[in-house]
């Protein structure tokens, strides 16, 4: 039977606590791989640590807006793994404004957190992965990068997103030679924190209506694709960016 088997690999995933990012940490324990999960929400990544084995999981509160802080936090993970195979940029915020109406700030910290932060990740983990002929990227972008906004996300969101569209395809172009694959995910309207609180009647009907599967994806559905990239099974995968919409941007 063919499967995903992370056993003796090591990964970093960020946004680890959340909705999507729990279910790609907990899918990749679950095949065996040796997670530390990144997020800024201390109290849930307890609660993971506590329902998973010390041997397969560990976890660092981290504030992924800081380039600085992820440089000195990432060497320390490495250093202390000895090999990192495979890093997860699944750590996200929402903007909901219409462009007209972003303030600087927003603007300035979906872009850290979405965009620079990622940037700041990959840079710390890229010369490690290179030196060691092997690395998997995934980045877990949105089908609001794609189309100028996307259900619930909008102009410095979208921005963020498509940015990370472009980052993803450079760190695949640039790292394949040294069989570093970098990939992406474009979730659509998914059962989560982020966007369940926005989700009254009205909305309902209208993302429905949207999406030809008529639902939501679970988190896990979501989180499948990226578990795939960062697998062997996607060892000839290189800078592709998948929908995860159930059928809405079909391109
Ligand atoms: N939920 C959706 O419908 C949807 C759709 C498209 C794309 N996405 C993307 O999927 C990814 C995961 O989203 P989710 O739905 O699981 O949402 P979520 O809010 O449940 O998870 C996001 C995680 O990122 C963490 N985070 C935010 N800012 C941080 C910071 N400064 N430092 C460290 N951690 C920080 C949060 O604490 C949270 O745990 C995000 O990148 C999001 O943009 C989600």
């Amino acid at each position: 039977m063919i499967g995903f088997d992370f056993s003796g690999k090591n990964y970093i995933i960020t946004g680890a606590a959340g909705s999507i990012g729990r279910a790609i940490a907990e899918t990749v324990v679950a095949c065996g791989g040796r997670v530390c999960a990144i997020d800024i929400d201390e109290k849930t990544l307890r609660e993971m640590a506590a329902s998973l084995p010390d041997a397969l999981f560990c976890y660092r509160v981290m504030d992924l807006s800081s380039p600085d802080a992820i440089r000195a936090g990432f060497a320390e993970i490495i250093r202390e793994f000895g090999q990192l195979h495979g890093l997860v940029n699944c750590a996200g915020v929402l903007s909901t404004t219409v462009f007209e109406e972003i303030t600087q700030a927003e603007w300035d910290r979906t872009l850290a957190i979405n965009l620079t932060g990622v940037f700041a990740a990959i840079q710390a983990v890229y010369p490690h992965m290179k030196a060691n002929r092997y690395g998997r990227i995934v980045n877990v972008s949105s089908v609001a990068g794609k189309v100028g906004g996307g259900l619930m996300g909008r102009g410095a969101y979208a921005t963020s997103k498509a940015g990370l569209n472009g980052l993803t395809k450079v760190v695949a172009k640039e790292g394949g030679p040294y069989n570093v694959c970098c990939n992406g995910v474009c979730p659509g309207w998914t059962d989560s924190r982020m966007i369940n609180h926005l989700v009254d009647e009205e909305n309902y009907d209208r993302l429905r209506g949207m999406v030809a599967l008529r639902r939501p994806a679970t988190a896990l559905e979501a989180a499948y694709p990226a578990v795939f990239y960062l697998s062997d099974l996607a060892g000839f995968v290189n800078g592709e960016i998948s929908d995860v919409d159930g059928g809405l941007t079909f391109d």
